[in-house]
């Protein structure tokens, strides 16, 4: 029999309600303001591979679309409902030009011109006086991305510099969420949880030193927050920095990486996108680095397992039993057994979510930013090139007597993040060599020996 305890003691009644989302950081569909906020950025829809002959339905930002790729090679998205009487254009023919409406063969080109409609009268004018809705689209290293804001505020395309690397293959993948973008966004801004995730709760996950407790210091710079992650490894200190480019750019290092071995400036394994399908569904979309500039040993990963609704990482896609699931919870499960939209007012955060906090108000201001009228705050980049920072150093600094390790991991962080954002005005190779070389200083630095 059960304990007899107090009922004035238990709480449930006063809690049964679940307060609301917060919708300024979580709604996105048109008009919304985060919608809007979205709206202001190249976002990837779709991988290339998933348009084959036949007009592809998608749903982004709380709008139903049809995406295609013309015969001629030109890639077209338009809102899926005709203009003519709103038949769906996904049983639409695709041709040379563009795509024909299967109802009545009105055809419109990429642009949203409608170029016939083929039941009118000759000389008809009728094509002229309607213009289909239709956004810009680019075709990317197997990843198809799209602006669906005001045509007068449409950024640069941003070529990052991460997607550049010389010995760096890129392999899209995509796997949906039943739940709002943000709970999934936020992951990369709560390190903390690979501690107990992934490494002490249930099973380890990924490297054998991750339930190693992490220094962590959270900083914001240029649009961008970031996550520095320190490992005391042995007599090797280990200096992870992760990023959140808002609104939900987020790249990270190699999920194997283990901080045993000397390397300098390696960088990240993963690159993605959290992109709101509407306000409860989302999707991860991204691409999965291979190649001797993130692993070269080359025995790590495997890229036939990176596709649509796959990653060659465990724990992301929720296809496992149940009860699997319940015995092994890894990323999908925590993130989305928050609820379809996770009720903010519910959380009781601590010292360790500062990182989400941080994300949290950077998003509030910017939203609030175009909401009034306002831009996105700029990416920092250097001619074509967009400078991000995400990076693994791993350096043989033993512990130093007399002094205390926490300090010394903290001073070489400092000192690490010094020598990465010293390339700030560089890009390409020259960036990479200048980082290299002042990361390797530090090992030599006297302040870091005994
Ligand atoms: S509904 Fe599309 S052409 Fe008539
Ligand atoms: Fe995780």
């Amino acid at each position: 029999m059960n304990r007899v305890i107090p009922a004035g003691v238990f709480n449930g009644y006063q809690k049964a309600v679940r307060p609301p989302e917060d919708m300024e950081l979580t709604h996105v569909g048109p008009g919304t303001p985060c919608g809007e906020y979205f709206r202001r950025f190249w976002v990837p829809i779709v991988m290339t591979r998933e348009i084959g002959d036949l007009p592809l339905r998608i749903r982004i930002l709380g709008e139903d679309l049809v995406v295609f790729r013309t015969s001629d090679g030109n890639y077209g998205l338009l809102h899926i409902h005709c203009s003519h009487r709103n038949a769906s254009l996904e049983f639409g023919v695709v041709e040379d030009c563009g795509l024909r409406c299967c109802y009545h063969g009105w055809l419109y080109g990429v642009d949203g011109t409608v170029i016939e409609t083929p039941g009118e009268p000759a000389g008809s004018t009728r094509k002229d006086t309607v213009k289909h809705g239709a956004y810009p689209v680019i075709e990317y290293q197997g990843l198809v991305f799209a602006y669906m804001g005001p045509p007068d505020k449409q950024p640069d395309f941003p070529y990052y510099d991460t997607t550049r690397l010389p010995d760096v293959e890129l392999v899209p993948y995509c796997i949906h969420y039943p739940c709002n973008w943000l709970q999934v966004c936020e992951n990369t801004m709560d390190p903390y949880h690979t501690v107990f995730l992934h490494a002490r709760v249930t099973d380890v996950h990924f490297g054998s030193t991750w339930g190693t407790m992490p220094e962590v210091v959270f900083h914001r710079r240029d649009g961008k927050i970031y996550a520095t992650l320190t490992y005391r490894i042995d007599d090797m200190i280990w200096v992870r920095s992760q990023e959140t480019i808002l609104p939900s750019f987020s790249q990270v290092g190699a999920f194997w990486e283990e901080g045993k071995t000397e390397k300098y400036f390696v960088r990240a394994s993963i690159t993605k996108w959290t992109i709101p399908l509407d306000d409860t569904h989302c999707m991860i979309i991204a691409w999965r680095s291979f190649g001797p500039g993130i692993d070269p040993e080359g025995v790590h990963g495997d890229r036939t397992l990176c596709g649509k609704q796959s990653v060659d990482f465990e724990g992301q896609t929720g296809v496992e039993s149940y009860e699997y699931r319940q015995r092994h919870p890894n990323d999908y499960e925590a993130q989305v057994s928050q609820g379809h939209i996770n009720a903010h007012a519910a959380e009781n955060l601590g010292v360790t979510d500062q990182g989400l906090i941080y994300l949290r108000r950077a998003l509030r201001k910017e939203i609030r930013a175009v909401q009034s009228g306002g831009d996105p705050c700029a990416m920092l980049r250097v001619d074509d090139e967009w400078l991000t920072h995400v990076q693994d150093t791993v350096l043989p600094i033993p512990p130093v007597p007399g002094k205390e390790d926490k300090v010394l991991l903290k001073e070489v962080t400092d000192a690490v993040m010094e020598a990465v954002f010293a390339g700030d005005h560089l890009s390409g190779q020259q960036r990479i060599d200048r980082i290299k070389n002042e990361l390797k200083k530090i090992k030599h630095d006297a302040r870091f020996k005994a």
